[in-house]
């Protein structure tokens, strides 16, 4: 076993597996979604996308159970969202990866204060995997949005963390 985490960056752990199983289960859905619609294409790539957030989780886990700790529950899922059509799953996506992105940046930044390296080291790598995620949703959707603005519009949305 490794030494210990601080029990507080367990808890950055706990939500960052939350936003890494609800992406899955989003994924996933929509994957299914893309299926019905006859999107075959769509529906295998939506499935990868599913499967890289499900190895995220793994990550997390891992770095639970090197540590001797169980991972946290990550209880309370809410119900994926089903886009009405293709052209609307860039919109769902944009937000959700920005969400990951959010929670490592903060996890990061904690992480540092607590001079907790490892935690450091494995919240940055998973920073970066959801900044280039969420690049490449944007880019998709061609939205014009900085980081800053797109949170400013969710500010005005009344969308809390
Ligand atoms: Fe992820
Ligand atoms: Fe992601």
């Amino acid at each position: 076993m490794d030494r210990s985490f601080d029990p507080r960056t367990i808890g950055w752990i706990g939500r960052a597996l939350g936003h890494e199983l609800r992406a899955v289960q989003q994924y996933a859905a929509e994957s299914a979604l893309a299926a019905l619609w006859g999107e075959e294409r769509l529906a295998e790539e939506l499935w990868a996308e599913a499967v890289e957030e499900l190895r995220h989780a793994r990550e997390l886990m891992s770095a639970a159970i090197s540590r001797g700790v169980v991972p946290p529950p990550a209880g309370g899922l809410p119900s994926p969202r089903l886009a009405a059509s293709p052209a609307e799953l860039a919109a769902i996506h944009e937000r959700l990866e920005w969400e990951g992105v959010r929670i490592y940046e903060s996890a990061l930044a904690d992480a540092e204060r607590w001079r907790d390296q490892e935690a450091a080291n494995l919240f940055q790598s998973l920073l970066e995997a959801e900044v280039a995620h969420w690049q490449r949703v944007r880019s998709r959707r061609g939205s014009p949005a900085t980081p800053a603005e797109e949170e400013k519009k969710r500010g005005e949305e009344g969308h809390h963390e």
